[in-house]
């Protein structure tokens, strides 16, 4: 088989990437490791910058989203016993984020590219990638106890942190960054109402909470756990019950308790590898970077990266130029290491370290109340978490 593009994964960032080229009508073919319905059934970010709202709009798969998600122009911090309203749309002049789960995003992408007839190739095993270091790339599959081959111009690596692409570059090539946190996050989504309207990010000397949603009655909660702690050791009462210690009196009296959907536990890892090309080889999306979920960064890195990376690819064929294609990992690295920034610094200031004791407690509770008071404290966050501009 032939295309200009072979794109390794079908996650949030293939997929858009796919959506994107599609549209500039450059050929792509998508490999996925897993069947569609595994794909589905991961349940990860939850908010959407308006830069990644642009993107899905721009691709044509928005509707949806504009009908079922929740524009939310504010999110609240809980400390102290209280909560603090941080008003993104007025400290930003107006921006907002949408409420719409990764789960949709991908299957309306997903259900896009097959309405437009467009190849993916579930359950591909043993993906390999070579000669993207000369002019011919290939990449080998195997499917139904068959080798098959893939010949291409160009190889976009969006197969997430344990995927082939960024393994396949030489270790002389690549440099990566990481920090491993010392805990994970414990989360679960159920059909029960949110507890509020907004968001509520709370540090407690529990350790940290949020209590997040997908829709007004299906909600997303998740606490700070041990990284030892197994997700069959938390029973539904246990998780309601801890979540509710970590919150103020008037979320918990708010709080409605009910069967889980989904239960799991997720590290927290900054990471980042350096360059994100390799000749004809991109990394985009959490094959190149992960950020702690602190902040919901992840999925609208993924979204921007592929942004630059489609448009770099149409420019190569519509103008026969390589300038988008030289300058892509240099800026999208520009936008990473702000966005890692961003995570790392959020995730700092609302977790329980265990090895900073009672004056990492004391730092952070008057990094929060400096925080809330201040307008310039407020506004820097607040441009933070609606997404720096591209
Ligand atoms: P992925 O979603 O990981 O997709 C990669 C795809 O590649 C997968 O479908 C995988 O099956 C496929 N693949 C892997 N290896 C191969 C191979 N060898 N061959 C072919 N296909 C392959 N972000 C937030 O903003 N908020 C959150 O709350 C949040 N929670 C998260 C919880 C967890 C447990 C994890 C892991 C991530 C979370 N994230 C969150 C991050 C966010 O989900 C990711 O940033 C986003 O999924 C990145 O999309 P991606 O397409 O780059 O990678
Ligand atoms: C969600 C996850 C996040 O990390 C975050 O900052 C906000 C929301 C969520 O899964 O809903």
């Amino acid at each position: 088989m032939r295309t200009q593009v072979a794109i390794i994964g079908a996650g949030p960032s293939g997929l858009l990437l796919g959506a994107l080229l599609a549209k500039a009508g450059v050929d792509a073919v998508i490999l996925e490791a897993k069947t569609p319905d595994y794909v589905l059934g991961r349940i990860r970010a939850g908010v959407l910058e308006q830069v990644c709202v642009d993107l899905l709009d721009e691709v044509g798969v928005g509707a949806r989203m504009h009908r079922e998600g929740l524009v939310h122009g504010g999110f609240e911090l809980a400390f102290g016993g209280s909560r603090h309203r941080i008003d993104m749309k007025t400290l930003t002049g107006g921006k907002q984020v949408m409420v719409y789960g990764q789960t949709e995003v991908t299957r309306d992408l997903m259900d896009d590219r097959a309405a437009k007839g467009l190849t993916t190739i579930y359950e591909a095993a043993n993906v390999s990638l070579h000669d993207f270091d000369g002019g011919k790339p290939r990449v080998r599959y195997q499917k139904d106890g068959a080798t098959h081959e893939i010949e291409c111009d160009f190889i976009a690596g969006c197969d997430g942190f344990h995927g082939v692409s960024r393994a396949s570059v030489p270790a002389g090539a690549i440099q990566t960054f990481e920090r491993v946190y010392p805990f994970g996050w414990l989360g679960i989504l159920a059909d029960t109402p949110p507890v509020s309207h907004e968001l509520i990010y709370v540090n407690h000397e529990r350790g940290f909470a949020l209590c997040s949603m997908r829709s007004k009655t299906r909600s997303r909660h998740y606490v700070q756990c041990s990284l030892d702690d197994k997700v069959e050791n938390w029973s539904d009462d246990a998780f309601w019950d801890e979540l509710r210690r970590r919150l103020d009196p008037e979320a918990a009296e708010t709080l409605v308790t009910g069967p889980s959907i989904e239960k799991s536990i997720a590290p927290l890892r900054s990471f980042v590898a350096e360059p994100m090309r390799f000749g004809r080889l991109f990394l985009a999306g959490d094959a190149a970077h992960i950020v702690p979920p602190t902040g919901a960064k992840g999925l609208n890195l993924a979204a921007t990266d592929v942004s630059y990376l489609g448009s770099a690819i149409a420019e190569y064929y519509r103008d026969k130029s390589s300038a988008g294609i030289d300058t892509y990992s240099q800026r999208c690295l520009r936008r990473i290491w702000r966005a890692e920034r961003f995570s790392w610094w959020f995730t700092s200031l609302m977790h329980k370290f265990p090895e900073t004791g009672a004056f990492g407690q004391k730092m952070q509770a008057a990094e929060l109340d400096y925080l809330v008071s201040s307008t310039a404290a407020s506004t820097a966050m607040a441009e933070n978490y609606v997404g720096l501009p591209l």
